[in-house]
């Protein structure tokens, strides 16, 4: 339901009716699975519940704000994929993106979906029972009440449940909100969608070559997007971002701690400035406000990507080091990661258009080969052993491949329960 009184609000209501985000056809299902953050379902079992959770517990998941189903396809398909049981609600007040979820679903012939026409603003009443996971990707930025869209999320939670959150960020968006300014006098919220459009067609197609937006290659939702994407970039009705210091403020409020940014080390400055000076004032900061360094000094940051959980839950993460634990890569398979480890031992790595190079051991490689999801730190261990290093040697040097690979959301570890 949108809020009567509020133009923006009905603007976006009917945005979303005449431009279902992101644009999808059913019929690519068959070609491919579209991978992202929040909600990968490793992500999930790591930084949300640390490789605590059993795999045959079952999950209830609450897509909130779903669009055209990104996040409840990826994490439905891969639950069915390792048959874990469960649930994914998809929420959406738009009726005509609900309609594109159910055609990737029954394209890719999922069952573990259920949709929800409704409005977030509207969880308390919708008896839809609490959450161990919540996705809100891309939503809260346009909702009139961001604080109080989020305690509510917050109160459908499962004691130990946690969210993944995904909110714009200023300066990666740089020249986005100059464009919607002129729009927005070019414009008319009570336009039809359609002739809204139209201007911004016509405003892109002349853009001088000066403006910030023709410089500004952090998203492509204006190039390649299809008309959704360019109306969501640049007309969407009410469009904020947040600086890093600004959405953990955000979250402190509404109790809520934070498990992880996307990347960690996306959030170190010291990957950014390799200056040994500089590298030590650095660390005389705070993990918050190193975080707000890396934000402004890198200037590429268009979202923010946060797993979050109720303040007064505890996290623990499974002991990368512990003999029975089992390492699990997120996405991309050890050997394949190993493949991209340079001569020097180091391991470029990109965020966008900005390439970081994490220094791994040697030995980094070898480990790689051997994660698989089964084997266990100390079946690794073993292994590695045989193959020479000497046995004082290998925990800290597989720690130290552990961490700085976790630090890009690469290589999990979970508890052998
Ligand atoms: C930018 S899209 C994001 C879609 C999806 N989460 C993604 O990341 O691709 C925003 C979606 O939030 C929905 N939305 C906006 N306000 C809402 C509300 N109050 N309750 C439920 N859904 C809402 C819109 O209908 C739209 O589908």
């Amino acid at each position: 339901m949108a809020h009567k009184n509020d133009q923006q609000d009905l603007g976006l209501a009917r945005q979303y009716e005449a431009y279902p985000y992101p644009e999808r056809n059913p019929k690519d299902e068959t070609k491919r699975l579209l991978i992202g953050s929040p909600s990968h379902l490793n992500e999930i079992d790591y930084w949300v519940f640390g490789g605590y959770r059993s795999y045959t517990q079952p999950l209830r998941i609450l897509i909130a704000g779903c669009g055209t189903g990104d996040a409840a396809i990826m994490v439905a398909q891969q639950m069915a994929r390792h048959q874990r049981s469960g649930e994914v609600i998809c929420l959406d007040r738009a009726e005509a993106v609900l309609k594109i979820v159910k055609g990737r679903a029954a394209t890719r012939k999922l069952s573990n979906i259920r949709y929800v026409q409704g409005s977030i603003l509207e969880l308390p009443d919708l008896n839809l029972g609490l959450f161990d996971y919540i996705d809100c990707c891309g939503v809260l930025h346009h909702l009139p009440d961001l604080a109080a869209a989020l305690q509510i999320l917050r109160e459908q939670l499962n004691p130990g449940g946690g969210m993944g959150l995904m909110v714009y960020a200023p300066y990666g968006r740089t020249g986005v909100y100059m464009v919607q300014e002129a729009l927005s006098k070019l414009t008319s919220l009570s336009d039809p969608p359609v002739k809204r459009l139209d201007v911004a067609k016509r405003i892109m197609k002349h853009l001088p070559s000066t403006a910030w937006l023709r410089f500004n290659g952090n998203f492509g939702d204006h190039l390649t997007g299809g008309d959704a994407g360019l109306y969501d970039l640049l007309l969407n009705p009410r469009d904020r971002s947040y600086k890093i210091a600004e959405l953990w403020d955000l979250l402190d409020k509404n109790e809520l701690a934070v498990n992880c940014l996307v990347e960690p080390a996306r959030y170190d400055p010291a990957y950014l400035i390799t200056d040994p000076k500089i590298r030590e004032k650095f660390r005389q900061f705070d993990i918050r406000t190193q975080a707000s360094l890396a934000e402004s000094l890198a200037g590429n940051m268009s979202t923010h990507v946060v797993y979050v959980r109720r303040a007064e839950d505890n996290i623990q993460f499974a002991d990368p080091c512990a003999s029975d634990s089992i390492p699990f890569m997120r996405e991309t398979p050890g050997e394949i990661l190993a493949n991209q480890i340079l001569p020097s031992n180091l391991l470029p790595y990109s965020f966008g258009m900005l390439t970081i190079m994490l220094p791994l051991p040697a030995q980094a490689r070898g480990f790689l080969g051997l994660v698989d999801n089964r084997r266990s730190v100390g079946e690794i261990i073993e292994i590695v052993k045989k193959r020479g290093i000497e046995e004082h040697r290998i925990l800290p040097l597989w720690k130290q491949t552990f961490e700085i690979l976790r630090s890009i959301n690469q290589l999990f570890v979970r508890s052998a329960v």
